[in-house]
């Protein structure tokens, strides 16, 4: 690549929760190399302490340097002021590249201010694809490595996705996944917080449940299916679960589930949620990242959807898909239980994901790279 240039100006975004656990280790290791001086900005995207602040405590993450308070509303409204915050910041920084992290809505946003600019985007978790367009993230993770000039990858089944929608693959590499960095990083931490001790439980014998995809939350009907299902498995292994905000607006009211074998809690910080998870004898969910941890924590999952992006913790990993409907949940319950036979966890989570990324960003744009 011509300009190579012998020092790198990077401003690098988050938004939502999913977003600071790979950024953490990332700009830990930009800023141990003195090549690198990479700027923070957080768009707002999540603005509650639980969602945002006590994930940026429990990471280490510096200050945002860059605060755009988008804060919620529909996706065409929090695009938008995404679009219209973070224009006057790269005008202003003149960065050498935008790096955006995942498939939310300020990653998409963010990644199209910097290429309408002309500056190289990097994209990390490049490449997955649930193939399935209603999910918004779906169209944030198509549209972004469509305009991002280096595209770091997680998981073998990103480098083909990209091939076959046409990247040169040059312009790719398969780094592995910041976010286990962050998990064997704060593992032990994790450990010692004994979240279920405080929830006055014993580790292995309850499971954990988050929720939060508008497919799944947003519809009345779809909702009452998945909470009959976790309602029948509660009577096996009691549930406990952090509920997110969005899920929390379409709840039945306060004390309704709310019960001994289902046990409803405010969203956890990273390190209270890391530990719940690891003591864990299931989790059920519809998140990404979480399909991701707990195959590496060897933790069976029941995902609660139809398809996932992240195809190698199904077919290495300790995940199954169990669907969206009460019968569907059921009967992966039943056929797998807690059984997850071979897994294991995928070439390259082995927590030195950050430095990979690094020597990537390197060989891209630095003169010595
Ligand atoms: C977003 C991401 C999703 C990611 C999830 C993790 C998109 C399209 N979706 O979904 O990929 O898995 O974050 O949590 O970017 N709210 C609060 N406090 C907050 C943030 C949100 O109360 O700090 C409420 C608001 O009512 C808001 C709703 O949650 O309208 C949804 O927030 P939003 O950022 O639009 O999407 P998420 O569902 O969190």
């Amino acid at each position: 690549m011509s300009n190579r240039k012998q020092e790198l100006h990077l401003l690098c975004v988050g938004g939502a929760r999913p977003n600071f656990m790979k950024l953490a280790p990332l700009l830990r290791a930009l800023r141990a190399d003195s090549r690198f001086h990479p700027l923070l900005v957080h768009t707002g995207q999540h603005y509650d302490h639980q969602m945002s602040g006590a994930f940026f405590r429990d990471l280490g993450l510096p200050d945002p340097d860059f605060y755009l308070g988008v804060g919620s509303g529909s996706h065409a409204q929090q695009t938008a002021e995404i679009l219209k915050s973070f224009e006057p910041v790269v005008l202003d920084s003149r960065p050498d590249a935008v790096l955006v992290v995942g498939d939310v809505n300020s990653t998409l946003g963010c990644a199209l201010v910097a290429a309408k600019l002309c500056v190289p985007v990097i994209h990390v978790e490049a490449g997955l694809r649930s193939f399935d367009r209603t999910m918004p993230e779906e169209i944030n993770r198509v549209l972004t490595d469509a305009i991002a000039d280096l595209l770091l990858v997680s998981e073998p089944s990103g480098l083909a996705n990209l091939q076959r929608e046409g990247v040169d693959l040059a312009r790719a590499r398969l780094v592995g996944n910041l976010m286990i960095d962050s998990l064997r990083r704060h593992r032990e931490q994790a450990r010692e917080q004994r979240m279920a001790k405080h929830l006055g439980l014993a580790p292995g014998s309850y499971g954990v449940v988050t929720l939060h995809r508008p497919a799944n939350v947003d519809a009345p009907e779809s909702l009452q299916g998945i909470l009959a299902a976790l309602l029948t498995i509660a009577a096996d292994l009691p549930l406990v679960f952090p509920v997110h905000p969005r899920t929390r607006a379409k709840l039945p009211p306060a004390g309704a589930l709310d019960g001994a074998r289902l046990r409803l809690l405010d969203p956890l910080s990273y390190i209270e949620f890391l530990s719940l998870m690891a003591d864990a004898a299931a989790v059920f969910t519809d998140s990404g990242g979480i399909q991701e941890e707990t195959t590496v924590l060897g933790i069976p999952c029941f995902t609660l959807r139809d398809n996932t992006e992240r195809p190698v913790t199904v077919e290495q990993g300790t995940n199954v898909l169990a669907g969206t409907t009460k019968d569907s949940i059921l009967a992966a319950w039943r056929e797998h239980g807690l059984r997850r036979p071979g897994a294991r966890t995928p070439d390259l989570w082995d927590g030195e994901s950050a430095q990979r990324c690094v020597r990537a960003i390197t060989q891209r744009y630095l003169q010595d790279g």
